[in-house]
């Protein structure tokens, strides 16, 4: 996946002139932060070197990542069209570009971000939109989100495992509040921020919510310890962002997770592919979570015509109608 001209330009254009050893070096010190999981009452991303980093090799994995979980809402609730938006823990903004890509009615956006360096630069990125009224919001997510009115759609990307485990469950109660109509909840796609996700996801059926994706089911979770539910994302890298990871390759995989809520009834599809289908002459094997709560390993073979046909075009992540 690509960035959005208008983004990725003004990126660049952010980018210019830093150079690339430090882009690296502040690179290296984020990733490890991003890898440790650290908490140290700290943010991340506290200096305009480590913001520049983050936009150089972290927002276009984001990016690809929150705009794949959108299509997937959209597939599901194709009426869906929200008109305002609310994004905390925003960083440069990369929930807008998104939603604004996925859902171009979106006409206000109410970004809540701790990181001055963060916000400073989401804010330069986000004249470039074209989304008409944005409100930048400083300071703890935590305090500030009771300043603010519900709106259509509400995301949370990247943010949980910056948080301890009683203030991921205030964040996620305040912001199902906060949502008239659909939640959506990014994490990495590793084993803890597979389990973060089905954490909130517990916690926002018990609030009344209904799954929009990617479980086609509200039962618990069929997946167990140590195999986890997660998707990816292919992510081209820029030459900034190569240069930044002393990386040759031009592009990478991002694995992600993710849950969509809605407040209103939800027609499930019939299953979920949950791993990468794989295709051998004459057959496909597929790993598909069930409408039903279960999982299975499906064989489908060309015997049987239209859905042989059907199951070779899906792919990681699709739903199945
Ligand atoms: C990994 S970044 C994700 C940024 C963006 N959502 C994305 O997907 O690219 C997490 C962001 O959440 C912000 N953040 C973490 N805890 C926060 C809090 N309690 N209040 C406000 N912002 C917070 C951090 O400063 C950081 O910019």
């Amino acid at each position: 996946m690509e960035l959005p001209p208008a983004l990725r330009d003004a990126v660049n254009r952010v980018l210019e002139g830093v150079p690339a050893e430090d882009l690296a070096r502040a690179a290296a010190v984020l990733s490890q932060r991003y890898r440790a999981e650290t908490r140290d009452g700290r943010y991340h991303v506290s200096s305009d070197l480590a913001a520049s980093a983050y936009l150089a090799t972290r927002l276009p994995a984001t990016f690809a990542a929150v705009r794949a979980a959108m299509e997937f809402v959209t597939e599901v609730q194709p009426k869906f069209s929200p008109k305002s938006m609310l994004d905390v823990g925003a960083g440069p903004g990369t929930a807008l570009w998104a939603a604004s890509d996925c859902w171009p009615d979106i006409s206000t956006a109410t970004m809540v971000e701790g990181s001055a360096a963060m916000r400073n630069w989401g804010e330069t990125l986000a004249r470039e939109a074209g989304v008409a009224e944005i409100v930048w919001q400083g300071g703890n997510a935590a305090a500030e989100l009771s300043k603010f009115a519900p709106h259509d759609l509400v995301t949370l990307a990247y943010v949980l495992s910056e948080l301890s485990t009683d203030a991921q469950d205030a964040l996620v109660a305040k912001l199902w509040a906060l949502t008239t109509d659909t939640l959506l909840i990014v994490e990495p796609g590793t084993p803890a921020g597979w389990l973060r996700i089905l954490r909130a996801r517990d916690a926002l059926i018990r609030a009344g919510a209904n799954i929009v994706a990617p479980c086609p089911h509200a039962s618990a979770c069929p997946l167990t310890s140590p195999d986890w539910c997660h998707f990816a994302r292919r992510v081209s890298r820029s030459r900034i962002h190569r240069l930044a990871k002393g990386a040759e390759v031009p592009w990478e995989d991002e694995k992600y997770i993710y849950v969509a809520v809605s407040r209103h009834a939800v027609e499930a599809p019939q299953a979920r592919v949950i791993a990468p289908p794989q295709q051998a002459s004459g057959q496909v094997m597929l790993k598909l979570c069930q409408s039903d709560g279960g999982y299975m390993d499906r064989r489908v073979t060309r015997r049987e015509g239209d859905t042989y046909k059907s199951a070779r075009r899906l792919a990681w992540g699709d739903a199945v109608r």
